[in-house]
């Protein structure tokens, strides 16, 4: 390897120390979600199948998720695929719901080891039996765990889940805010703070619509794949500038 890009594993372990070091000595925010795009694109650059985009992808969850648990997050929540996506060709359906199995058994001692809850969101229901038996056992292994709150967004639409919580909370009572919250399949999470979305794109493709209300927004360029630990301390050293006002003024604000 030469020229300009390369870098020492040395520098990169100190640049990966020094940007943890930096983000924990601010506020973390409690819960990042990521909106996980542009493993289509990372392959099709490098003349490979989508589904090895998904596969590269797998393994920056991996990677992002062992730093957020590292650096301390309460929450993370991951757009794994979306009610919209079942309606991508079977063949990269298949591949998907393959690839979390695997993740599922692959990465289930890692979950326990770091007392990692695993939650879903989203209309699992629909989700292939060989996936559903997985996530139901390493739901149920890791309840009881009390560090951070792994959340994969499957089959998951944040218009779907605004409407069975409307429609659940009318079945009780009259339909209030705090009373259709209660109702969202989020519910018991942190507040959401920070929601990423990679690959340039700049729209929520329905994902958290309710919860993304007050949540402060980063999109970088990185396609999904590339998307490693510094990449995630730096979405998060970003939110650590901004002002969050809440509706109220700037001096409100600072005033405290
Ligand atoms: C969006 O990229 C990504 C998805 C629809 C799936 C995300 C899945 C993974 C990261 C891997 C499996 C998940 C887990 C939890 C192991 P895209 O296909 O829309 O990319 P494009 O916009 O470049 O086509």
């Amino acid at each position: 390897m030469g020229g300009a890009c390369y870098k020492p594993p040395v520098a990169e372990m100190d640049l990966l120390s020094w940007m943890e070091s930096r983000v924990r000595a601010r506020t973390l925010p409690r819960h990042v979600a990521i909106i996980m795009d542009g493993n289509g694109r990372w392959a099709e650059t490098r003349g490979r199948s989508r589904v090895e985009g998904h596969r590269e992808g797998s393994r920056s969850v991996r990677s992002v998720t062992r730093e957020a648990r590292k650096i301390g997050l309460e929450a993370l929540t991951l757009y794994a695929f979306s009610s919209q996506n079942w309606g991508r060709p079977d063949e990269e359906v298949g591949a998907l719901m393959q690839l979390l199995a695997e993740y599922l058994d692959s990465e289930r001692a890692e979950i326990m080891d770091n007392r990692i809850r695993l939650h879903t969101i989203g209309e699992t229901g629909r989700l292939p039996g060989f996936v559903r038996e997985r996530l139901e056992s390493v739901r149920a292994a890791s309840a009881g765990n009390d560090g951070m709150v792994l959340t994969l967004a499957l089959s998951y639409g944040g218009q779907e889940e605004i409407v069975q919580a409307a429609q659940a909370a009318a079945r009780v009572g009259p339909v209030e805010a705090d009373a259709l919250e209660a109702h969202l399949w989020t519910a018991g999470l942190p507040p959401l703070d920070l929601l990423v979305r990679t690959s340039g794109e700049r729209r929520i493709s329905n994902f958290l619509l309710w919860q993304a209300a007050y949540a402060e927004m980063v999109f970088v360029e990185t396609l999904w794949p590339d998307f490693r630990e510094t990449d995630l301390l730096g979405a998060i050293a970003d939110f650590q500038q901004r002002e969050r006002r809440f509706g109220l003024t700037a001096a409100q604000v600072t005033s405290g």
